[in-house]
């Protein structure tokens, strides 16, 4: 009986270091401190609660802040639909440059600390149930951070805008496919990568997705997708499910690494 014990615990110990060699973190694992939602809490009863409400829910009345009334809730099922297959990074980066909306009369015009953002953003993960744990989520972490449903992730509905990583790879001329792809994540703007993003996008494991890239065309007349054939390349556009297929309308295109081990 022990010893089966002891055998399960090491599993769980094997599982666990092998997410944490790869660097990845699911919200259901203790990413934040009891510490850091209270503060977060009180940044918000600041900054937050005359807008989306005590319960996270928003001012359902959209008569009260006229056109900057939010309309979604920050918790619930609601919450995880919109963010779910995406970091607390992209959390992190919407409330930093965005919240509260810097054109509303009675926004304050400084910026909040990277601290404060942290902290709300743990507040955010308490009202959505997800479990408190005891180590910091520091902002390095943020990254790595993924917001999911407590069973896993999911596949993510058509017109998603997402990243996805894998080895480019030519079906026959001029179609391509990315090859050992994860399953697309999402991404909150069609925007150039930053560097971190790419490193992000390099530590994450491999899957064994196959993704047709539509619409290279898109990329401009120098773009020459033979040069990275057998490569290792991140894509961002829409995501096109139309089974058997999975499909991505491509807006951007990194190399990531020269070689790809799938
Ligand atoms: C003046 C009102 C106002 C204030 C104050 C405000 N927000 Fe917002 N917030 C909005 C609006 C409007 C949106 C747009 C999305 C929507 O309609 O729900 C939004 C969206 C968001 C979202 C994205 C919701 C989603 O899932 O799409 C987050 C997260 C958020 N706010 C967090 C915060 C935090 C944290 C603060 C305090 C630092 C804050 N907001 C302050 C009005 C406000």
């Amino acid at each position: 009986m022990r010893t089966r014990f002891l055998i399960f615990l090491s599993g769980i110990a094997l599982f666990a270091g092998l997410l944490a060699a790869q660097g990845r973190k699911s919200v259901w694992m203790g990413v934040y401190t009891e510490a850091e939602a209270a503060k977060g809490k009180a940044e918000y009863e600041k900054a937050c609660i005359r807008c989306h409400a005590a319960n996270l829910d928003g001012i359902q009345d959209a008569n009260l802040l006229g056109d900057f009334g939010p309309r979604n809730s920050l918790r619930g099922s609601d919450f995880m639909e919109r963010w779910r297959e995406d970091t607390a990074h992209s959390l992190f980066r919407l409330i930093k440059t965005g919240m509260p909306p810097r054109n509303e009369p009675k926004a304050q015009v400084a910026e909040l600390s990277d601290e404060a953002v942290v902290n709300l953003v743990a507040y955010i993960f308490k009202g959505n149930g997800f479990p408190a744990g005891n180590r910091d989520l520091a902002q390095e972490d943020l990254r790595l951070t993924r917001i999911q449903e407590k069973e896993g992730s999911k596949p993510l509905p058509s017109f998603s805008v997402v990243q996805a990583v894998g080895c480019m790879h030519q079906l026959k001329p001029g179609q391509w496919e990315i090859r050992g792809a994860a399953p697309p994540t999402r991404v909150r703007e069609l925007t150039k990568p930053s560097e971190e993003d790419i490193q992000a996008a390099d530590a994450e494991p491999m899957g064994n997705q196959e993704i047709d890239l539509q619409n290279l065309g898109y990329l401009g007349r120098e773009f020459e997708p033979l040069q990275y054939e057998g490569h290792k390349v991140q894509v961002r556009g829409i995501l096109i499910r139309q089974p058997p297929n999975v499909r991505i309308d491509v807006r951007l295109f990194t190399d990531v690494s020269g070689v790809c081990e799938p």
